[in-house]
């Protein structure tokens, strides 16, 4: 906060004015870089996507194009899905021949399948990546503070992104640990609470009634509370049902409405081989 002099008068009738200094604050930009920073330090963006930007992202086939501009298109529309709280509010890039189902064929249909349905480094992390740090410097909240009535400050977004295997390891290990639930709730908490999820591989991990129950818990209180999930997997929409249940599977389709993208194509890390 920088707190600044400022000269005002008080007028008392029948006499002269008198002069007074007044102490104002405003929030200075130091702070607001501060902010910013700590919110992308909580934001916990993997290092290995710390380059992932729109302008270094290719968009030269048409599986590209799609996803590119799918992102866009949804960030274009952001500022009004945070300040009108939509249902559908949420982004989702998902594969149209999931992972469980390729793995279920049998050898050279497998091989077959695999090569024409491929869903891996199509660039799906990169782009929600990039609109996380879109979000994160672009997005500002004025929070409700009664019934219609929103604050007049205003601050920055506040974005977690999880990646699915650790993030679930993470859960189940909190599970089992003899604190009281104290630390499961905490991590429970910082996916509930936060304005934006970003859920990367979501439906990657082995499946369990525990895991069923804690995507539930996660989406369900998103989707109650009109909170976005950005999320890609490389299961298709049923296989994603048997990994990470019905219930939580068809909030994320509903709160996805036509955002919902079904994408297969090269694998950008092979391209050189390909040439
Ligand atoms: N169109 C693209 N332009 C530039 N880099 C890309 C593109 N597609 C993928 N990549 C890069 O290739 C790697 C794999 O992409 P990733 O986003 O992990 O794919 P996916 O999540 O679809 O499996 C990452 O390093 C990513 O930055
Ligand atoms: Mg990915």
């Amino acid at each position: 906060m920088l707190i600044e002099k400022v000269e005002e008068e008080i007028k008392v009738k029948g006499q002269e004015p008198i002069k007074v200094l007044k102490d104002v604050g405003r929030p200075c930009h130091c702070l607001k870089q501060k902010s910013l920073k700590n919110r992308f330090k909580n934001a916990l963006i993997p290092e290995e996507f710390k380059n992932a930007r729109f302008d270094n992202y290719k968009t030269e086939n048409e599986t590209q194009r799609t996803l590119f501009n799918a992102t866009k298109d949804y960030l274009k529309d952001f500022p009004n899905i945070m300040e009108n709280k939509p249902k559908q509010n949420s982004l989702g890039f998902i594969a149209t021949f999931g992972e469980t189902r390729i793995r279920n064929l049998s050898g050279e249909e497998r091989y077959k399948v695999k090569a024409e349905h491929n869903s891996f480094g199509l660039g799906k992390t990169h782009l929600q990546m990039a609109a996380a740090k879109w979000i994160l410097n672009n997005i500002r909240i004025h929070d409700e503070i009664a019934p219609g009535q929103k604050s007049r400050f205003d601050r920055g977004c506040r974005v977690l992104c999880v990646s699915d295997i650790r993030f679930m390891g993470e859960l189940i290990n909190a599970k089992m640990n003899s604190d009281g639930g104290q630390t499961l709730n905490k991590l429970l908490e910082s996916a509930i609470q936060a304005d934006v999820l970003v859920w990367d591989d979501i439906g990657k991990v082995k499946y369990s009634e525990t895991k069923e129950g804690l995507y539930y818990e996660i989406i369900n209180e998103r989707y109650r509370q009109q909170k976005p999930i950005i999320f890609s997997s490389n299961e298709d929409i049923g296989t994603l049902s048997e990994k990470i249940g019905y219930a939580a599977s068809s909030r994320l389709e509903e709160m996805c409405g036509d955002r919902l993208y079904r994408v297969e194509g090269k694998d950008y890390r092979l391209r050189r081989e390909a040439q």
